[in-house]
């Protein structure tokens, strides 16, 4: 018995005593492996000999369980390391993967990681690895996978490397490397992925035996100077699906057999190089080509074999090319497709009426070539598309009615082309933002279905023989370009688009009439007639005010006395606050002496002195809904628990039946939109934008990090308030949640529909969103670039800020112009900036407006005076919001 007992005693400690040496040894390794490295900021903390936890447990360090723990693999990307990478980890005998990628390792190939035998994975994208590829890499002959992309690795790619027979994956993108690629794909028969894309020093033809690589699926030559002509020993790729050789030098005709043959390939890009000649037009024949080869006879009997459907194609991009003949027929009806671009090559041919087919087509470009046909009924069937231009071709016969159907539709473009006929109505396509038909023939009315599209902005008629009026309705759509010259337009012209609009956008239609046009409208007469409208209807707004004022007061003086009479009885109040003062005080105190401004919509405001002298605001929430006053109170505490610098404390409410009065801290600037509507409005940049950004965290607060997330839904100059040192406090938020859904809606509504601060979606989608608020903080930082108050009520006709902005931005330089010029030159770099997040913030369609996030982050990078370089050009591409 006690032999045994010795017996499994001494196994067991010679079994300890064999994991120890073996744990310590491969710990060891992996620490002087770490104490070459620089680690800044400390994330291999985990890693040292008198920390508890074991090395498999280390940042980074994935161990294999069984038979026994031996590190496989080490995962150290982006953790901010230097310093050298040293070969003893090759003493860890099982490690078969390390990710160093996205680091500051500044040194050449480490070559001496050739000695990890069982290294099977390597990937040190993204670092500082600098100098050549050495003929030894060919040592890495376990390789599977070899990542160098985005490094500064230079000189040209040696034969040796041919030997890495089992690399299922080659990555090489974005690094120096210059001269000949040899033909080195031979041995690589399990390669899967070859990225070579952007090495822009690489003078060389595309290596015939890539062609040879059957399990090859992505192949990326993308920008790295590739010249001469695509191989026709690419028919052997078989297993593709990916193909980018786009921005080369490429040249030649296209393999007349290549597409038919990759049937598996879903992105096809050989845009931007020199290809010329016909495109085999055989290609992707489906169902649609066959019937449409029949009726013109296309084939010319050249293609027999082309049995491939490419039914797998999603994108099929050839444009910037010297391509001539007809367009492939077949790809217009590809089951799968969503891109096709094809502008400015020579084709010729026309789009089938079997497009109808393509199910899921979202983009077609297909500008300044030589296309004819009609515009195809099928097009409008397509309800995924979202783009179609074809501009500058030979495009002829009448828009079919249903051409912009799909209710994704954003821009259409189909100028300088021979259509004729008018222009059909555009109902479906709410999403519509730009639409050009210029230079045609078209004839008839601009339609007046234009002015229901909600988020039109840039219209393009000229140059046509459009007769008839110019729809009214259009001066409410916030158009940034609007151009109908040269046509056969007649009648009154609304003043708002005579004003801020470049006079050549309406020049070449004798006919039109208008103040600031050649012709005044037939006599003086309607001028009369306006001006008596005008004031008559001063007339009546000054009654219907009076009135309503009368009314005001003497529901206030009866209010007043009825709360007097009820000692309060009605009252209840909650403070978060010692505020000492009671509901009979603050109802006394409320008077017109105390009411600054009209306080908004939702009531008015007073300024309170406590006791203790400070000073509160006190806003009356009048017409809220039927909320329960248990669910008010709830509510009005969820909000009084917010805390932020940008968003102002609730200090308490009191209510009764009919009102709310919510208690805030008072600001002593008083409101951002009160300031900037003065005359002689004038502040630093520098406070500008730390206004901006101290709106923007507020804002970011509401939608992300507080709980529940808030909406603000009314965010404007005049609901920023500003305290001593400017340090801006949002106020007026979430007000939905104290009056209810419906009440905060109508009150809305009866302020003015069209209050710039609006997106354009607001009055048609019912969903509420962040995005409602990013635009309307977009509207802000416009004013608080240009200095201009968002909305001039003294001028009716005056544009809001928003057109003003789009459609000064609109003309080459224009950005520049629309900066406020009380501020110094030096800081207008920084405006046009934020001029630029403001143009991304109020973008027509919401789903491009950035995050409040990431505007903060946007603007602070501007505060760092890390300006982005701007010009009115790059400018322009945002107003475009697409
Ligand atoms: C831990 O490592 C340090 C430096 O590598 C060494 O000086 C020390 O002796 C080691 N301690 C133990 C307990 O192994
Ligand atoms: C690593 O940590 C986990 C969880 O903390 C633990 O279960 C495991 O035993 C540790 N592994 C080793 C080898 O210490
Ligand atoms: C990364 O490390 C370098 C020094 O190696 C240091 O200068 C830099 O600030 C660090 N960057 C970050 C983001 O930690
Ligand atoms: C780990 O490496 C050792 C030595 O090279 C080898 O004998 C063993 O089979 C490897 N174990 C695993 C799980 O790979
Ligand atoms: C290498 O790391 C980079 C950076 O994280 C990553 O994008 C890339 O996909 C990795 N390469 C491979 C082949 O896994
Ligand atoms: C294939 O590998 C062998 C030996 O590993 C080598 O001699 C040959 O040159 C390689 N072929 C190519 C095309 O690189
Ligand atoms: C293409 O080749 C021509 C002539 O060799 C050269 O002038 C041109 O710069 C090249 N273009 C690119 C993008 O490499
Ligand atoms: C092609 O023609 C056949 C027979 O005329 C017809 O049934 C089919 O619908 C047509 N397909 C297309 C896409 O027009
Ligand atoms: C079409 O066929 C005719 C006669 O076979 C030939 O002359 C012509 O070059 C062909 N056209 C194309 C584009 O292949
Ligand atoms: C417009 O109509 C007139 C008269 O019908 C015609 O002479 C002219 O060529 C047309 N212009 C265009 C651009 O179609």
């Amino acid at each position: 018995m006690a032999r045994t007992c010795t017996f499994l005693f001494l196994l067991s400690v010679t079994f300890t005593f064999f994991i120890l040496t073996s744990s310590s040894f491969e710990a060891d390794m992996l620490l002087t492996f770490k104490s070459s490295i620089e680690d800044s900021k400390k994330y291999l903390s985990s890693w040292s000999n008198t920390s508890e936890t074991h090395y498999c447990n280390w940042t980074g360090i994935t161990c294999s369980t069984t038979p026994s723990l031996y590190v496989t693999s080490i995962n150290l990307q982006s953790l901010n390391l230097s310093g050298e990478i040293s070969s003893s980890i090759c003493g860890l005998h099982n490690l078969s993967y390390l990710n160093l990628a996205d680091n500051h390792f500044n040194q050449p190939i480490p070559l001496h990681l050739s000695q990890c035998s069982s290294l099977e994975y390597l990937n040190l994208s993204n670092n500082l690895i600098w100098g050549t590829i050495p003929y030894q890499i060919s040592q890495f002959g376990s390789l599977k996978v070899l990542d160098f992309s985005r490094n500064g690795i230079e000189g040209t790619v040696p034969e040796s490397l041919g030997s890495l027979k089992n690399l299922q994956v080659l990555i090489l993108a974005s690094n120096l490397l210059s001269g000949s690629i040899p033909s080195v794909f031979g041995n690589f028969t399990q390669l899967v992925l070859l990225d070579l894309s952007q090495n822009s020093y690489l003078m060389s033809e595309i290596p015939s035996n890539i062609g040879e690589l059957e399990n090859l699926k992505q192949l990326i030559l993308q920008s790295s100077g590739f010249q001469g002509k695509i191989p026709d020993s690419f028919v052997g790729l078989r297993s593709l699906t990916h193909l980018d050789l786009s921005q080369n030098n490429l040249t030649g005709q296209f393999p007349q057999t290549l597409l038919s043959s990759l049937q598996k390939l879903v992105s096809f890009d050989v845009s931007q190089n020199e290809i010329f000649g016909p495109f085999p037009s055989g290609i992707c024949k489906g169902k649609g080509l066959i019937n449409f080869s029949l009726h013109t006879n296309f084939f010319n009997g050249s293609m027999p074999n082309s049995i491939s459907d490419c039914v797998n194609l999603e994108r099929f991009q050839v444009q910037n090319n010297g391509f001539s003949g007809d367009f492939p027929s077949g790809v217009w009806s590809l089951p799968r497709i969503k891109l096709i671009r094809a502008e400015n090559n020579r084709f010729s041919g026309g789009i089938p009426d079997s497009i109808s087919e393509a199910a899921q087509l979202e983009q077609v470009q297909l500008d300044n070539n030589s296309f004819s046909s009609h515009i195809p009924q099928g097009l409008g069937l397509v309800k995924t598309l979202y783009r179609f231009s074809a501009s500058l071709n030979g495009f002829y016969g009448e828009l079919p009615p249903n051409f912009c159907d799909s209710p994704v539709m954003s821009i259409i473009n189909l100028s300088h082309n021979s259509l004729s006929g008018s222009v059909p109505e555009l109902k479906k396509c709410r999403k519509l933002v730009s639409l050009s038909l210029s230079e045609n023939s078209l004839t008839g009315q601009i339609p007046p279905s234009l002015v229901d599209l909600p988020v039109l902005t840039y219209l393009d008629l000229s140059d046509n023989n459009l007769t008839g009026s110019i729809p009214q309705g259009l001066q409410n759509l916030k158009l940034a370009l609007f151009n109908v010259s040269f046509n056969r337009l007649s009648g009154k012209v609304p003043y708002s688009l005579i004003y801020g609009l470049p006079a050549s956008f309406l020049e070449g239609n004798p006919e039109l009439c208008g103040s600031g046009l050649p012709n005044s409208c037939s006599s003086d007469l309607p001028r009369h007639h306006a001006a008596g409208i005008t004031v008559l209807t001063c007339a009546l707004i000054s009654i219907a005010f009076a009135v309503v004022t009368v009314i005001i007061a003497g529901g206030f003086i009866l209010y007043h006395q009825s709360s007097k009479q009820n000692k309060d009885g009605h009252w209840h109040s909650v403070f978060f606050y010692p505020l000492r003062i009671t509901e009979h005080d603050l109802i006394m105190g409320m008077n017109d002496k105390s009411s600054i401004g009209n306080g908004g919509v939702f009531g008015r405001v007073y300024v309170i002195g406590l006791p203790s002298g400070e000073l509160v605001a006190v806003k009356k929430l009048v017409n809220f809904g039927n909320q329960s006053s248990k669910s008010l109170k709830a509510e009005v505490k969820t909000m009084a628990k917010i805390r932020h610098k940008n968003i102002v404390k609730i200090l308490g409410f009191c209510y009764s039946d009919d009102s709310v009065f919510l208690i805030y801290k008072y600001s002593q600037k008083g409101s951002l939109g009160d300031l900037i509507s003065c005359q002689n409005f004038h502040l630093h940049w520098g406070v500008r934008l730390r206004i901006a950004i101290g709106v923007a965290q507020g804002l970011t607060y509401l939608h992300k990090d507080y709980v529940p997330h808030l909406l603000h839904r009314n965010v404007k100059a005049k609901n920023i308030l500003l305290d001593a040192d400017f340090e801006p406090k949002l106020t007026d938020f979430a007000l939905d949640r104290i009056v209810g859904e419906a009440a905060f809606q109508s009150t809305m509504a009866s302020e003015s529909t069209s209050s710039c601060y609006n997106a354009p979606e607001y009055g048609y989608s019912k969903k509420t969103t962040e995005q409602l608020d990013v635009y309307s903080f977009g509207v802000v930082l416009l004013e608080l670039v240009t200095g201009r108050p968002a909305e001039q009520a003294e001028s009716r006709d005056s544009l809001d800020i928003v057109k003003w902005v789009r459609r000064k931005v609109n003309i080459k330089n224009g950005a520049f112009q629309v900066l406020d010029p009380k501020i110094s030159q030096s800081f207008h770099q920084e405006m046009a900036g934020a001029l630029e997040i403001a143009l991304c913030c109020t973008s027509v369609m919401p789903e491009k407006r950035p995050s409040m996030v990431d505007v903060v982050r946007a603007l602070q990078s501007l505060d760092a005076r890390t300006c982005i370089s701007n010009t009115g050009d790059s400018i322009d591409e945002h107003s475009i919001p697409i």
